[in-house]
């Protein structure tokens, strides 16, 4: 069970970036049809990791929750995108996602493709927009270029290729931490560093050591999620479990086997830990989402 402050802050991170989203959603007028399956995709069932992280590095740093407002929506659109398209039948082929149907189920495959794409277009468009939040603009592009390396052929589109060109064969550990910190990886510790940035007089010392935190907690996230995909059951995950068997996928339990597996999270779990020694009380909740990341059950 997590901390009940982490309940708290959980629960306020989820509405805050949700009516963000849900605004955004609301203005688009082109085509229902679209409109209605990126809400699908983007509103759904999620934890919104993501964006806690934005807001508890923003939090570490000394900034208002409004100023990590528009990174917190935008790593959530990223990564709705990538879950719609990590679904297609060209993909992982999974059917359920968040509880319900995938994107491709509910609407069809052309919808689905499309609905990834915007929402790639519109994490973007969310981070360059300006407002008064007091992000300067400058401040913004380095967000911008962080969250676009990130996501593309330096960081989760690298990752992605890697995990597809990876199935059936067997990889080292070595491999396999490179596939996990680029698909998943790179965007929870890109989530990390925009929230970091938001405050204007954030220190290069501070920068470092959440971005050496996020890079921890973006690889063990991925491990957690690969023994979850073992031994947790497809209610519990809202999303088929035993799928990576049957794509029979390079994964860490698979490589290492669950009990190293495990032990790993456990060595990655007091680095992640060690890495914020240098916080005091402000990063309470990077501390407790630690601890939820790695222990959670979906
Ligand atoms: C699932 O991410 C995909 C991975 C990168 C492991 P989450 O477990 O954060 O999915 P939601 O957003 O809660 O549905
Ligand atoms: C997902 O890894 C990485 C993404 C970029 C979406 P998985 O394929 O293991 O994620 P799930 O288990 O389908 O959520
Ligand atoms: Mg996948
Ligand atoms: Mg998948
Ligand atoms: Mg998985």
């Amino acid at each position: 069970m997590p901390a009940k402050q982490l309940v708290t802050f959980l629960t306020h991170c989820q509405g805050r970036v949700a009516a963000g989203l849900e605004q955004v959603l609301s203005e688009l007028q082109v085509s229902p049809q679209l409109q209605q399956a990126m809400a699908y995709s983007l509103l759904g069932e999620g934890k919104r990791v993501r964006a806690s992280l934005v807001y508890a590095a923003a939090e570490a740093v000394g900034s208002q929750p409004v100023a990590a407002d528009a990174p917190a929506a935008a790593v959530e659109a990223l990564h709705a995108y990538s879950l719609v398209h990590d679904d297609l039948p060209a993909m992982d082929d999974d059917d359920l996602r968040r509880g319900k149907p995938s994107c491709h189920c509910a609407y069809n495959e052309a919808t689905a493709i499309l609905v990834g794409d915007a929402l790639q277009a519109l994490a973007f468009e969310l981070l360059s927009v300006g407002d008064d939040t007091g992000l300067k603009t400058d401040r913004r592009l380095i967000m911008i270029s962080i969250l676009a390396r990130s996501a593309g052929a330096r960081g989760m589109v690298a990752g992605q290729m890697l995990d597809m060109e990876a199935e059936g064969q067997q990889l080292t550990q070595a491999q396999l931490e490179i596939i996990h910190q680029h698909k998943t990886g790179a965007l929870i510790s890109a989530s990390v560093e925009l929230g970091a940035l938001t405050d204007p007089d954030v220190s290069t010392d501070q920068q470092r050591a959440l971005a050496h935190y996020g890079r921890i907690m973006g690889l063990a996230f991925q491990i957690q999620d690969d023994i979850l995909d073992i031994e947790s059951d497809t209610k519990t995950l809202g999303k088929p479990s035993q799928s990576d068997l049957s794509h029979v996928k390079s994964t860490y339990p698979v490589v290492l086997g669950i009990p190293q597996a495990r032990k790993l999270l456990q060595q990655l779990q007091s680095q992640a830990l060690t890495a914020l020694g240098g916080f005091g009380a402000s990063a309470a909740m990077l501390r407790e989402l630690v601890y939820f990341m790695i222990q959670r059950d979906h």
